[in-house]
């Protein structure tokens, strides 16, 4: 149990027209990530003070993907611990904290269910305010936290459940520009180390291979491209790997190394040509829309890739657009961003009450059409 000093109630003023740092408590558990962090400071100025994060790799390796009940009851039983340790790492009594912001979709409905019950219940006995956050802003204001990126920005979120385009215009201002229709790319990533008979989580491994392969020894489709818009599209790709490694095995009876290496970096490749075409797109769209200088940043496990980031960059600099990357410990999932997005929202003057409740689908954009497919880690918003 949390060993917690319960404050007075109503610790905390209207925040609407704070300039004061404050004080937030992350709260994060929609995937397989049970996450607490501690975040301090104003919009576009604040620093992470602890940040906690108890996977869960490993209760799901042998089933090949997220078992939803296996996530639900892992984070029931590590989020107590998780939120004391952020605090106890802050040396940050609960009492000190002017906010909890906890992830309140989308994702697995029993994760996000967990979180949300604990920080109500949190918000209940301490009088502290409670703020629920969209999953997705958090990651697409983490540019915010870590570079201080200024509004607009061109956000690409790209990991093993999210794929999207996303306009930042402002704390609670989102356009997406375009997403997956089907796969997530980090799925794609995963199942071709499966193909390939490489570990998981398969972006490494693929990008390794890769390394000492030949990008262009297999033609692989670059889907979508022949179609406008920033759409994309993994799902055929990942069946075209699957074909040239059977016409490899068919022609050797088995993959030999260097083959191995060359499906990588072909796949590889066209990854990240047409994610660096998709952004090219998308930023003509924010030119079109904005005088200020323009800015990408990119977030999710996904964004690790040195290929991909080279890709990027090189976009970036067509555009003459700033690149942001931030470190990969909050590129992928993590309760530091949820805080931050905390920040934000509380200097709004937003906060929920206890009708706050779990959503599995919550698209950031309402006004986007909603995306298909599901992905191996639950909704895609
Ligand atoms: O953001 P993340 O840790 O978790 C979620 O999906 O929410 O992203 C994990 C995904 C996995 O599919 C993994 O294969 C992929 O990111 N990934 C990479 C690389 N590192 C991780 N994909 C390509 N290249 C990498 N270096
Ligand atoms: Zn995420």
């Amino acid at each position: 149990m949390l060993p917690l000093v319960l404050p007075a109630l109503g610790n905390s003023d209207n925040a609407a027209h704070m300039t004061q740092p404050l004080t937030i408590l992350g709260i994060e558990s929609s995937c397989d990530d049970t996450a607490a962090a501690i975040v301090r400071g104003v919009p576009g100025e604040a620093a992470v003070i602890s940040s906690i994060i108890a996977g869960q790799s490993e209760l799901h390796a042998p089933y090949g993907g997220v078992v939803p009940e296996i996530a639900a009851r892992a984070h029931a039983e590590k989020l107590d611990s998780c939120v004391s340790k952020a605090l106890e790492v802050a040396d940050t009594g609960i009492s000190e904290v002017d906010a909890i912001a906890v992830t309140s979709g989308p994702g697995l409905i029993g994760g996000v269910v967990s979180g949300v019950m604990l920080a109500k219940g949190l918000s209940a006995g301490s009088g502290i305010p409670l703020i629920g956050i969209n999953h997705l802003a958090g990651h697409a204001l983490t540019p915010r936290l870590t570079d201080g990126m200024h509004f607009p920005y061109l956000m690409l979120l790209v990991s093993g459940g999210h794929c999207q385009f996303l306009l930042v215009r402002g704390p609670t201002e989102f356009k997406r520009l375009g997403g997956t229709i089907d796969d997530a790319p980090g799925e794609a990533f995963d199942k071709v180390a499966r193909l390939l008979a490489l570990p998981q989580p398969g972006g490494p491994s693929v990008e390794l291979q890769a390394k000492s392969g030949d990008p262009k020894r297999f033609r692989l489709p670059r889907p979508l491209l022949d179609r406008p818009g920033c759409d994309l599209s993994f799902s055929g790709l990942k069946t075209a790997v699957l074909r040239t490694r059977d016409k490899v095995i068919a022609e050797h009876g088995g993959i030999p190394q260097q083959d191995r290496a060359d499906i990588c970096a072909s796949f590889q490749a066209a990854v990240s040509d047409v994610l660096a075409e998709k952004t090219r797109r998308a930023l003509k769209i924010l030119s079109e829309e904005t005088n200020m200088p323009l800015s990408l940043a990119v977030a999710g496990g996904v964004a690790a890739n040195q290929a991909l980031r080279t890709a990027l960059m090189d976009v970036c600099a067509e555009f003459e657009c700033s690149f942001s990357a931030p470190p990969l410990t909050l590129c992928t999932d993590n309760a530091a961003m949820i805080a931050y997005a905390g920040i934000e929202k509380f200097s709004l003057g937003q906060t929920d009450d206890m009708t706050l409740s779990a959503r599995p689908r919550w698209p950031l954009d309402q006004t986007s059409p909603a995306m298909i497919g599901s992905g191996k880690k639950g909704a895609k918003a």
